[in-house]
């Protein structure tokens, strides 16, 4: 059964091959960690940082959760929470940012995952989240309509992986 975990030392060198299949397939529409810089003491090096986001204790950033999706000990993808609407959520990165490994796509797991994460989100007290997808992004768009997305707007952005492009913002009330 597919779950939503807080990020776990057991699962470091997991984590490490679902970002290397992002990096090696380029995926652009979410940057995951670098795979380079995962090994086994990754989780204990980067653990505090974590926690300090969770508190919002990062200047100018919303507070931010970070789960990690698991199949019966498989890993699946990684689901990152952002409480507050800040600029840069409003009008760049949104609350919600996820993605599945490429070897598991179209299995049903982005759904599912979404699903599960929008149950957390009201969990953590939202009543409604943004959701920003680059408009070429027809399976995330496909996935955020079918759970319930009500279209906002298109606007222009920019990011350096991605270049310019437009940006959809999507709410679904929770
Ligand atoms: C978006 C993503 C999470 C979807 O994960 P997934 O496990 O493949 O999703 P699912 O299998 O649950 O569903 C995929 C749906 O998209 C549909 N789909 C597949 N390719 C599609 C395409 N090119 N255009 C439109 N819809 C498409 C499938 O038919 C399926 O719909 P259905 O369940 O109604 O039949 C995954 O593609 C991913 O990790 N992408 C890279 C990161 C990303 O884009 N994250 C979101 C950023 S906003």
């Amino acid at each position: 059964m597919l779950q939503l975990i807080k990020r776990c030392p057991e699962y470091t060198l997991d984590y490490k091959e679902y970002c290397q299949e992002l990096y090696d397939n380029k995926v652009v529409y979410f940057r995951p960690s670098n795979p380079d810089t995962i090994d086994e003491d990754w989780f204990s090096r980067t653990k505090s940082w974590y926690e300090k986001k969770e508190k919002g204790l990062v200047e100018g950033q919303s507070p931010s959760f970070h789960y990690w999706a698991v199949d019966d000990g498989k890993f699946i993808g990684e689901f990152q929470l952002r409480t507050e609407f800040t600029e840069k959520v409003l009008k760049e990165i949104g609350s919600i940012g996820y993605a599945v490994r490429v070897s598991e796509w179209g299995k049903g797991y982005g759904t599912k995952m979404l699903r599960l994460g929008l149950a957390l989100a009201k969990e953590h007290g939202m009543e409604k989240v943004l959701f920003t997808i680059n408009d070429k992004n027809t399976t995330s768009i496909h996935v955020c309509e079918k759970l319930g997305g009500k279209l906002e707007d298109i606007i222009k952005a920019y990011n350096e992986v991605e270049g310019e492009h437009m940006l959809r913002r999507y709410w679904i009330c929770l």
